[in-house]
This record gives C-alpha cells, sequence and structure tokens, in this order.
C-alpha cells in the first residue's frame, strides 16, 4: 500500500554532482513505499535564466540519464519534465487569482535571490520571478502531493504551499488539496574540493558520471592540512578536506587515518589516493549505467513522454475537479 503521493523536481542544471547524490538515493528509496512524481522543473530554470536558453533542452536529457544511472525507476515513477504538463501552467493561473502579493513578497528567499542576482549584475525583478513559489505550489498541488523530500532550502516554499492550500480550500469550501508535508532528508552537506560550496561554475564538483581520471584530478587537487610540508609532518585531519570526504565515502578508515596522520606516518598523496579509489568505487557502477543510457537517446526520449503521460493523466483529473470546484 502507498503512504502517499510525492512530488519533486530539480531545476535542470545539467549534470548532477556527488552533492546531489544523498538527496537522489533518498528518492531512489521513496519509490518503493510511495506513489513518486520526480520532474525536471525547466519553467522554474526559466525565472532566472530566461535570456539564455540554449542549454536547457540538454540539461534536461543529461538530469534525465542522470536520475536513471541512480535507481530512478520509470516503471515505478513518473519522471518528466515540467513544461510537458500543461496543466501545472493553468493551476498556476487559477492559484494567481488567490494569491496575495504580500505572500508572495515576503517569501524569504525571494529578496535575497534579487539582492544576490541583482549584485552580479542581473535583474531578475519579474513577474515570473515573484511568482517561483506558486508555480512550485501548483507543481505539488495539481497532484495533490501530500509528501515533498525537498531540501532545507525549500521548507519557506513549502510553508507558502500550505498557506494556498487552506487558502483554497477555505474560499471554495472544499477539502480537494492536501496540505503537503515536507520530508526532510538527512542530507550532509558536501563541500567542493577546495572547500567552497561545490558547484560546477567554481570547477570544484565532482559529476556523478565522472571518469576515474576526473576523480582523481579533483581528489589530487584537494586541500589538506596546509602546516604539512613533508610526509612525517603531524597533521591534523579536522582541517582537511580529504578527511571530510573520507567520513562520507570511507568511513570504515577515519580512525586509522586519523592516527597516522596525526603520527606523521601517512603522506598526503598515498591518503587521497585511496579517497579516489574509494569514491571510484561507489561511482563506477553509475558510471555504467550512464554510459549505457548515453547510447540509448530514443530510450530516454521514450521515458519522458511516457512520465508526462502518466502525469497528465493525474493533473487534468485534479484540474476537472478545480474547474468544477471554482464552477468556471
Ligand atoms: N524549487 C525547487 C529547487 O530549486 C525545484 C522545484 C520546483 C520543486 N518545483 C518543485 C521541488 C516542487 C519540490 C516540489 O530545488
Ligand atoms: Fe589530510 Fe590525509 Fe594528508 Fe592527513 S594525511 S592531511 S588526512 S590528506
Amino acid at each position: 500500500m502507498s503512504k502517499g503521493r510525492i512530488l519533486s523536481g530539480m531545476r535542470p542544471t545539467g549534470k548532477l554532482h556527488i552533492g546531489h547524490l544523498s538527496v537522489l538515493e533518498n528518492w531512489v528509496k521513496l519509490q518503493n513505499d510511495y506513489d513518486c512524481n520526480f520532474m525536471v522543473a525547466d519553467w522554474h530554470a526559466l525565472t532566472s535564466s530566461f535570456e539564455d536558453t540554449s542549454e536547457i533542452k540538454n540539461n534536461i536529457k543529461e538530469m534525465i540519464i542522470d536520475w536513471l544511472s541512480v535507481g530512478l525507476d520509470p516503471e515505478k515513477s513518473a519522471i518528466f519534465v515540467q513544461s510537458h504538463v500543461k496543466e501545472h501552467a493553468e493551476l498556476h493561473l487559477l492559484l494567481s487569482m488567490i494569491t496575495p502579493l504580500s505572500w508572495l513578497e515576503r517569501v524569504p528567499t525571494y529578496k535575497d535571490q534579487i539582492q544576490q542576482l541583482g549584485k552580479q549584475g542581473k535583474d531578475i525583478s519579474t513577474y515570473g520571478f515573484l511568482g517561483y513559489p506558486l508555480l512550485m505550489s501548483a507543481d505539488i498541488m495539481v497532484y495533490r502531493g501530500n509528501v515533498v523530500p525537498v531540501g532545507e532550502d525549500q521548507i519557506p516554499h513549502l510553508e507558502f504551499t500550505r498557506e494556498i492550500t487552506r487558502r483554497f480550500n477555505h474560499m471554495f469550501q472544499t477539502d480537494l488539496f492536501p496540505e503537503p508535508k515536507p520530508l526532510l532528508a538527512k542530507v550532509s552537506l558536501l563541500p567542493g574540493v577546495d572547500g567552497r560550496k561545490m558547484s560546477k561554475s567554481y570547477a570544484n564538483d565532482i559529476a556523478i558520471g565522472a571518469s576515474e581520471d576526473i576523480i582523481w584530478n579533483r581528489v589530487r587537487a584537494m586541500v589538506t592540512d596546509p602546516q604539512r610540508v613533508r610526509k612525517n609532518d603531524p597533521g591534523d585531519p579536522e582541517v582537511c578536506m580529504v578527511f571530510k570526504y573520507k567520513g562520507i565515502y570511507y568511513p570504515e578508515i577515519l580512525a586509522e587515518i586519523t592516527e597516522s596522520c596525526k603520527a606523521g606516518k601517512i603522506g598526503c598523496m598515498e591518503c587521497k589516493k585511496n579517497l579516489s579509489g574509494a569514491l571510484n568505487k561507489v561511482l563506477a557502477p553509475i558510471r555504467e549505467k550512464r554510459q549505457e543510457l548515453e547510447a540509448r537517446p530514443n530510450y530516454i526520449e521514450q521515458v519522458i513522454q511516457e512520465g508526462a503521460e502518466k502525469a497528465r493523466k493525474v493533473a487534468s483529473e485534479t484540474m476537472q475537479e478545480v474547474r468544477e470546484t471554482m464552477k468556471i
């Protein structure tokens, strides 16, 4: 028996990196207990990058391939692209009629993002960007989703969605929409190899389909204890990025490394080599699956189409009920 209906999504930013793995692994598990919908949020991507759309189609494809490579299963879940299911847009429009502007303006991420991107010389004071949280509400509500696995950063958007469901239900005297609850996965924030936030734009990420060479290149570039010059200098693993990664990808060796690092008995090169090996072991099966899928573009296309059909079935039923409820 399904424990409920899930909708979650990601904006298509291109190939995913290992910082995304814990979120995806969580999605993969949820497929067994919930009725799952996983969506590539391409319209959401437009809200902040509307002037250059040349990469979007390719980014969508790469993201779907990543999802399938880690084990999202089109037999179990609807895997689709937001813009293929027009019902999201219709619900977004109808909800916009009952959404007070002030609610949107006070979503904490709104002013933050406007300011941040403003500093980079980008003006996103658009109607579309203001409506970002409402489009997300429509995404969830059109499936009458009651559980939404998201990261901490999306909590304000979900709280906003809950308010919109209450307002709609109250205004039209219905219980059509459940109040969706967030499902917070324990996500360990993995920094990039240089210690900054992991991001493709900093070139400090490790793609989940990375080759053995690239993994080694990135690991080699990791910042270790800067005080350590020679191999037999005592090191401090607490300040070392290699050590941080080992905590996640090679935990069984941590105690041993702490000891030998502090005693100056292991060189950083050797320490990096065995991290690289451990990472490669985790990523090799994903990489193989990825290569197989890359060679089957028609299959990917088919997954996306069938996903949209599955999603549309539920979404169009909801819209029929919405129209009836609103008497339009
Ligand atoms: N805003 C989400 C993010 O940036 C992506 C997203 C769009 C989403 N629609 C959603 C997540 C609906 C959960 C549910 O991560
Ligand atoms: Fe880091 Fe390992 Fe070098 Fe110690 S030995 S500083 S843990 S890379």
